[in-house]
């Protein structure tokens, strides 16, 4: 399940928007009712506009009706980055797939990448 989540994270990646660090990340996203959303990064000329392919995955979810608790699990062609890793953890994914920096893929809990996390 993982491997096919993260296939679909490589092929989305190819639509990413990212002229300024030629950068390019795909983010897919499984809902427990089985619909998968799809995200890419995308850049903007004001650097810090720019949103990661993890976010705009778990925002297209969010427009289509899902809440914390919905998603099972997130695929990313990348290391999530911090800010990420706390939207992430805000959504109670059970797992987060992807490609670390050695090159491997793996798994690990949304807790396991952001320990004593804040939350409200
Ligand atoms: N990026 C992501 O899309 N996700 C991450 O978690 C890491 C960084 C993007 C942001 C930017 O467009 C590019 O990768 C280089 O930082």
């Amino acid at each position: 399940m993982s491997g096919d989540l993260y296939e679909r994270a490589v092929a989305i990646a190819q639509r990413a928007y990212a002229p300024y660090s030629n950068y390019f990340v795909g983010a897919a996203v499984r809902a427990r009712d089985g619909r998968i959303f799809e995200g890419v990064n995308v850049e903007n000329a004001s650097y810090p506009l720019g949103i990661c392919a993890e976010r705009a995955a778990l925002a297209r979810a969010v427009g289509e009706g899902c809440r914390p608790g919905d998603l099972d699990e997130i695929a990313i062609t990348a290391s999530p980055c911090g800010g990420c890793r706390q939207w992430i953890y805000e959504f109670k994914l059970d797992r987060v797939t992807f490609k670390n920096a050695a090159g491997e893929v793996v798994s690990r809990t949304p807790a396991e990448l952001l320990p004593e996390t804040f939350e409200l």
